[in-house]
C-alpha cells in the first residue's frame, strides 16, 4: 500500500456519509473525488491557492451527479482560514506540497501550513497529512511533529517508513466535533 492509498484508507475509516469535510489542498481533485465518494449526505470543501487546481479538481469531479456535486464547494483560498465552514468538521486532508505536472515554484510552506493547522486543531476531529521529503516538506513534517508535542488534547500516528519516502500523520482531537 502506498501513501495515498494508505491515506484514502484512514479517510474512510473516520468518516461517515452524512458528515463534514475539507480538502485542504485539492491540486488534481484525486483526494477531493475520494472523499465525495465517501460523503454521499454530507458536504465537502476544497481548497488551493492556484486557480489552476480548482480547475483541475472540478474537471475532475464533472462526472458525479449534481445531488453530489451540489453539497461540494470549491474555495479559491488558502486554507489558513476555514471560517467559511459551518461546524461541525470531522475531517480535514491535507497532500502538502506542489501541484504535479505544474508551477513547482507554488508550493505548502510550513508557516502557513502550521497556521492552517491551528485552525484546523480547533474545528475537525480527525486531520490528515500526507508529507513529502523534500526540503520544504522535511521542514514541514518537523514544524508540524513540533507543534502536535507540544499541544494537549490531540493523539496523532505517524506512518513514516523512511525520510526519503513520503509519510502520513493521522492526528484525533479531542476537543470539537459536538454536533
Ligand atoms: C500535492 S498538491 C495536492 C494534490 C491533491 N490533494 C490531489 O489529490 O490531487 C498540493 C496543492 O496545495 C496547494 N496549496 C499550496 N499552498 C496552499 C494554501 N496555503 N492553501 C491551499 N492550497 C494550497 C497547491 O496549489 C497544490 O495544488
Amino acid at each position: 500500500m502506498n501513501h495515498l492509498q494508505l491515506a484514502h484508507r484512514l479517510y474512510k475509516e473516520h468518516l461517515s456519509p452524512e458528515e463534514t469535510a475539507i480538502d485542504a489542498t485539492c491540486g488534481n481533485g484525486h483526494d477531493t473525488l475520494f472523499l465525495a465518494s465517501l460523503l454521499t449526505s454530507g458536504k465537502l470543501y476544497a481548497y488551493d491557492i492556484q486557480e489552476e487546481g480548482l480547475l483541475r479538481t472540478k474537471k475532475r469531479l464533472s462526472t458525479l451527479p449534481p445531488s453530489i456535486l451540489s453539497r461540494i464547494t470549491l474555495m479559491h483560498a488558502s486554507h489558513e482560514d476555514f471560517s467559511f465552514v459551518p461546524p461541525p468538521v470531522s475531517l480535514i486532508v491535507y497532500n502538502l506540497g506542489y501541484l504535479p505536472g505544474s508551477d513547482k515554484k507554488i508550493f505548502t510552506h510550513s508557516a502557513t501550513t502550521l497556521a492552517s493547522l491551528k485552525e484546523a486543531l480547533k474545528i475537525s476531529r480527525y486531520i490528515s497529512i500526507t508529507c513529502y521529503p523534500h526540503r520544504e516538506g522535511r521542514k514541514e513534517r518537523q514544524a508540524i511533529l513540533a507543534l502536535l508535542q507540544e499541544r494537549g488534547g490531540v493523539t496523532y500516528k505517524d506512518y513514516f517508513i523512511s525520510d526519503k519516502a513520503p509519510s502520513v500523520i493521522f492526528i484525533t482531537s479531542m476537543l470539537p466535533a459536538s454536533p
